[in-house]
């Protein structure tokens, strides 16, 4: 058993979330720890929203509110969007913490100490009609590195870099049009050239990654610039060196605090569970001077923040670049094992955008559909590897096609003619296992090898459709045994035997499929006579701030009962009631009302 951390990309709390939000990282890091929990390992899955900087200032602005208020008011949806969909966090919390100021702090400190932060006069851009400071989001461009006409002033959508204001070309203000005008201002820079050394050795080292995010990865290294890491906003992690801290100017910028999070959202999460210091076990090296290895889950546009960013803070704290140092008081820290970045989702061929309502929002599909329908539709067709896109054709098919009528299927009638035939799990016929009967029986339990592997190497899209091929295989074998042939009594017993090996494979296929589908296990296993916990479920829980703030909810729970990766045995003789359908069949006509309501 390991200690193993997925830390997942941390939502802006700026509006509820879309199914493109969950479908690159969050449902995918779900199932990547479900797993791995079941699989005997001591998983910390963290995150919570990201609620300072622009993207925050902004949307506050449209809707007429304090930064702080509308990130009260989405750090509540968010949580509730995230808990619908069955997402295992431990810790869901959220970046306006006094515990995660307190760590940023920590952090900013600790590379200041060793060199790696230092201030620098730079330009910032003003706007000239208004003498105000125009933020970066507001300003759009054209990217000096590859072009694109809309680039933002903090990053460039079309090639994911990280950009400066004052690099883009043509420069002007989203607010009214006009060429910004840049000034003078002082600001703190990551010193990245004196971190570029120990960040390529550490990903040239890096093995297993999906190429084409190492690929790009070490591509950024080629010309590390140092980064801003402050702004002039009045909304974020106030700057903490004497001089700067009470400045009401100059912020810490949110990417800089929002990657800390992770490393905050453990130490809440281990303030909170009674052991202050248990964080360490995800974030220090062991007694053996082995390191926990740590996953991180986002979509393709963050990739720089993950491979790069994050790493180089990691390093500067820790006194591992070209200056030197020494760690901080939270000791040496952990880099990244891998960033597992997804690439995008489209909805029926465009873009996902509130503003032009190309969006279905998490709480809206959960209102019609159920969760475990979604999550089979991003499991079997997501955005693992390339651009996907989201059709209701699409989701329809695979939902009656697939689910309904091959799993739900299987489940339905081999459960359904055991509880009409015997009331409960008969036994197998003491003239022993066919071929047949053993093939089957040992397809499933290759399953657990091949699936399990499979989701360790975040291929979860061939994992599942391994967990599908059992499911298919069970559904052949029954069509082939015919076991409502075998109604007269001498028959019986091998009737009961083709249940009973049908009804392991369904218990076996259900475990495969639980981390995918942990609604429906649940179920499933109920159905199949189980009791107690399968497949454990996140809760919401309203707590206070650890230092002094007010009240949030966070998502938590205990996830230490549910099953195993493991073929359990069933058991003859246990009472099966007749079941109800685990899944529903939708409507054909649900695709054209979708499509209305999109249009509409
Ligand atoms: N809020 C960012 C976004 O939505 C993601 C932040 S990931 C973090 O693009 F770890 F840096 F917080
Ligand atoms: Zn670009």
């Amino acid at each position: 058993m390991s200690h193993v951390l997925a830390a997942v990309a941390w939502p802006y709390a700026n509006g509820p979330r879309h199914i493109g939000h969950v479908s690159g990282f969050g449902v995918p890091a779900d199932v990547f720890s479900r797993y791995m929990r079941m699989a005997g390992h001591d998983v910390l899955m963290v995150s919570g929203t990201d609620e300072h900087g622009t993207p925050i200032q902004v949307q506050a602005d449209k809707e007429g509110l304090k930064p702080r208020e509308l990130a009260d008011r989405y750090n509540r949806v968010i949580v509730e969007d995230l808990h619908g969909l069955g997402l295992s966090y431990d810790l869901f919390t959220r970046t306006t913490t006094g515990n995660h100021y307190r760590v940023v702090q920590e952090l900013f400190e600790g590379m200041y100490r060793n060199g790696y932060i230092v201030p620098k006069v730079t330009m910032g851009a003003i706007s000239p009609s208004t003498g105000r400071t125009l933020p970066d989001r507001y300003i759009e461009g054209t990217c000096p590195i590859c072009g694109y006409d809309s680039a933002r002033g903090d990053q460039c959508d079309n090639c994911g870099n990280q950009l400066d204001p004052i690099d883009l070309i043509n420069p002007r203000s989203k607010i009214n049009g006009e060429t910004p005008k840049f000034v003078e201002t002082e600001h703190f820079f990551l010193d990245l050239p004196a971190l570029a050394g120990a960040l390529r050795t550490w990903l040239d080292s890096r093995q297993g990654w999906r190429p084409n995010v190492l690929r790009f990865s070490k591509n950024l290294l080629d010309d590390l610039q140092p980064r801003a890491i402050t702004r002039d906003l009045d909304w974020g992690v106030p700057i903490p060196l004497d001089g700067w801290v009470e400045r009401p100017d100059k912020r810490i910028y949110v990417w800089f605090d929002a990657v800390i999070g992770y490393l905050s959202a453990s130490i809440e999460w281990a303030r909170r569970s009674g052991d202050p210091e248990a964080w360490r076990r995800w974030w220090a090296a062991d007694a053996e001077g082995k390191d926990a290895p740590g996953f991180y889950f986002m979509g393709k546009d963050n990739i720089v923040f993950h491979s790069v960013i994050w790493p180089a803070l990691l390093l500067g704290y820790s006194g591992e670049g070209d200056h030197d140092g020494q760690p901080g008081d939270l000791g040496r820290l952990n880099l990244p094992t891998e960033v597992v970045s997804s690439e995008f989702l489209t909805m029926e061929g465009r873009k996902f955008s509130s503003s032009r309502q190309v969006v279905i929002y998490v709480r809206d599909f959960l209102s019609r559909y159920d969760a475990d329908a979604l999550r089979y539709f991003i499991a079997v067709a997501g955005p693992e590897n390339q651009d996907t896109d989201f059709t209701w054709a699409e989701f329809l098919r695979r939902n009656n096609d697939e689910l309904v009528a091959g799993w739900g299927n299987l489940v339905n009638r081999s459960i359904s003619m055991a509880a009409k035939n015997f009331g409960a799990i008969p036994p197998i016929d003491p003239a022993g296992l066919t071929e047949a009967d053993q093939a089957l029986l040992a397809t499933a339990r290759a399953g657990f090898g091949a699936v399990g592997e499979l989701i360790e190497k975040h291929r979860q899209k061939q994992a599942i459709g391994e967990a599908m091929r059992v499911v298919a295989e069970a559904n052949r074998y029954l069509s082939d045994q015919a076991p409502w042939k075998l109604k007269d009594a001498a028959d019986k017993p091998r009737m009961g035997t083709i249940l009973h090996v049908a009804l392991q494979v369904v218990s076996d296929a259900n475990t495969l499929l639980t981390p995918f589908l942990p609604h429906s296990a649940q179920k499933v296993h109920e159905l199949l006579g189980g009791t107690g916990v399968h497949a454990p479920m996140p809760s919401i829980v309203e707590v206070d701030d650890l230092d002094a703030g007010p009240s949030y909810p966070v998502l938590t729970g205990d996830y230490t009962l549910g099953a195993r990766w493991e073929s359990v045995p069933i058991v003859a003789g246990t009472a099966l009631a007749p079941p109800k359908p685990v899944f529903r069949k939708l409507d054909p006509s649900i695709v054209e009302e979708e499509l209305a309501r999109l249009a509409g």
